[in-house]
């Protein structure tokens, strides 16, 4: 029997060792406002799943045919051919996955694998001149397996490239059980195959580990660089930032934002470029749920609301003529007799319409406490005179409000509450305004129609950055300042 190198493992951790020492951190700068940090315990996870679906991939498996002839005291030489070498089961005791500076290690050990093949002979010799040959069928069992990979990942043009930086199998002990055939027999094809046998199924298992690598970087290589949400917008899922890679996590940073799908006029929100975190330690404090042990943050940048605010602001969404509102009586001029006396003198019994955009963006601030929006707007009394629509005055508002996002499933949504508002009057063509007075009807109208429209569009949120087939579970959100991260366990449902 070869002398068997050292454990895998050590192999493997050396290597990142050395790697370590070679490589110079590469400081990248572009933006993310959107990170993914998945914990020790997603780590697992994925690890497992890694595990069972290698396992899927590799069983069964059918190795390539030896052949070899034996000289076998007294007999001579004895050729002996074993063929449809099938693996047909692995068990693995032990795995573990942990990332490193250079790259992620799996190590899984304690395997066995059970494999059957068959097997056939024949020799002549000087007592016996015709040739004697027979065969059978025998299972193999391999003991003490390990098999080791080194992973490299990185980030290359926003797309996660995996590569293959070091794979090893190394089989520790073998015993073949033959189905008939003699002892001499037996013990003639441990000599001669054990091996070979050996290195074969080394050989096969390390093949069959590159391809599912290649598969598994194809696969990484082919996630969507934006989701596409509306005709509007997308969300940018770029890769930002080469993966972090720490003791116990490894952090993704993507870019977060929305961003339109058609080319319009610039976004008019500031954009930071000293929040992208660095190190490990930004990192997991960054996704601030590593120590209520769930297996995945995600920790979203006020940014990245704030894009969504400017994107949609942009594209003149947020502009709409009111002429439905649960208290119709508001929208005739009759309604506002006691409040705008002059607009019923100047209108007897015109309907009305309320024409509201907004003058800017709406600002979204995260803090400890939840969200906060400011939402700047101007309301345009309009009156319908004879199916004409005549603007009589304009009214500026800055409405204060609060709210909690909540999930969706993968989707990240929220809703809000009316908080306060300030009003003043713009211009006006019927006169000054009792501003005093109008406040309760601006408030009833806000609660009634502004913010059941905001909470409808909010309510439906967007999805988080989460691989198709992995569903959200357990999941809770966590405020901080400028920050909310969702911290939750994953499924994977094929
Ligand atoms: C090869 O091995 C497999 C698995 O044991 C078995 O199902 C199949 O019948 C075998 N084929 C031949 C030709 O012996
Ligand atoms: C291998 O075979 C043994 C005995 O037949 C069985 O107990 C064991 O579960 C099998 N293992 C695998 C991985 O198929
Ligand atoms: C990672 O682990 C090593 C040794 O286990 C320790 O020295 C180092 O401080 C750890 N780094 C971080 C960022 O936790
Ligand atoms: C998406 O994000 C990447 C990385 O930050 C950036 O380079 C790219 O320009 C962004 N794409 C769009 C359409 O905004
Ligand atoms: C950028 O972020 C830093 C630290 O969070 C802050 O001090 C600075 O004011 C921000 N700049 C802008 C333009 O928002
Ligand atoms: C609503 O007001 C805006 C100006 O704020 C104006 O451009 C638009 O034409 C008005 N729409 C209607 C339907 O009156």
């Amino acid at each position: 029997m070869a002398p068997k190198a050292k454990p895998i493992i050590f192999l493997l951790l050396n290597l990142t060792t050395i790697l370590l020492l070679s490589t110079v951190p590469v400081q990248s700068t572009a933006q993310s406002y959107t990170s993914v940090v998945i914990s020790q315990k997603g780590l697992d996870f994925v690890k497992d799943l890694l595990v069972t679906e290698a396992i899927s991939s590799l069983t069964p498996l059918r190795l390539p045919q030896i052949q070899q002839s034996v000289r076998i005291p007294f007999l001579g030489n004895v050729h002996m051919v074993l063929s449809n070498i099938t693996l047909l089961g692995i068990d693995v005791g032990s795995s573990f996955l942990k990332p490193g500076d250079t790259g992620i290690v799996i190590v899984a050990s304690e395997m066995t694998c059970n494999l059957t093949m068959n097997w056939r002979y024949s020799y002549s010799t000087w007592f016996l001149p015709v040739s004697v040959s027979d065969e059978g069928t025998a299972s193999i069992r391999v003991e003490g397996m390990e098999v080791g990979l080194t992973l490299g990942l990185e980030v290359q043009e926003g797309k996660l490239k995996l590569s293959l930086a070091q794979c090893g199998c190394l089989v520790k002990d073998i015993s073949i059980k033959l189905d008939g055939g003699a002892s001499w027999l037996y013990q003639g094809m441990i000599d001669a195959f054990e091996e070979q046998i050996e290195s074969t199924v080394e050989n096969a298992i390390m093949q069959k580990l590159k391809e599912g690598i290649l598969k598994l970087d194809v696969f990484l290589q082919s996630l969507p660089e934006e989701i596409p949400l509306d005709d509007t917008a997308s969300l940018n899922v770029t890769f930002a930032n080469e993966p972090l890679l720490c003791n116990s996590s490894v952090g993704f940073e993507i870019n977060g934002l929305f961003s339109p799908r058609k080319i319009v006029p610039v976004l008019k929100y500031q954009e930071n470029d000293s929040e992208s975190p660095v190190s490990c330690m930004d990192s997991e404090s960054l996704v601030s749920c590593m120590d209520v042990s769930k297996m995945l943050g995600i920790s979203l940048h006020e940014f990245v609301f704030n894009s969504a605010s400017a994107l949609y602001y942009d594209a003149e969404f947020m502009q709409w003529v009111v002429d439905k509102i649960p208290d119709q009586s508001l929208l005739n001029t009759a309604g506002w007799r006691f409040i705008i006396p002059q607009l019923y003198k100047k209108y007897p019994n015109d309907d009305m319409n309320l024409n509201i955009s907004l003058s800017s963006a709406p600002a979204i601030v995260v803090s400890e406490h939840g969200f906060d929006a400011t939402v700047y707007a101007d309301l345009i009394i309009d009156v319908v005179e004879e199916g004409r629509i005549v603007p009589v005055a304009c009214i500026s508002l800055v409405i204060r409000g609060s709210g909690l996002a909540k999930l969706l499933g993968n989707n990240l949504a929220g809703s809000v509450e009316l908080d306060d508002f300030v009003m003043s009057l713009k211009w006006s063509n019927i006169g000054n305004l009792h501003l005093f007075l109008i406040q309760p009807v601006m408030w009833t109208l806000l609660q009634t129609v502004f913010l059941p429209y905001t909470n409808a569009i909010l309510g439906k949120g967007f999805p988080l950055p989460i691989i198709h087939g992995f569903t959200l579970e357990n999941a809770e959100l966590v405020y901080s300042n400028s920050r909310v991260t969702v911290c939750g366990d994953v499924q994977y449902t094929k």
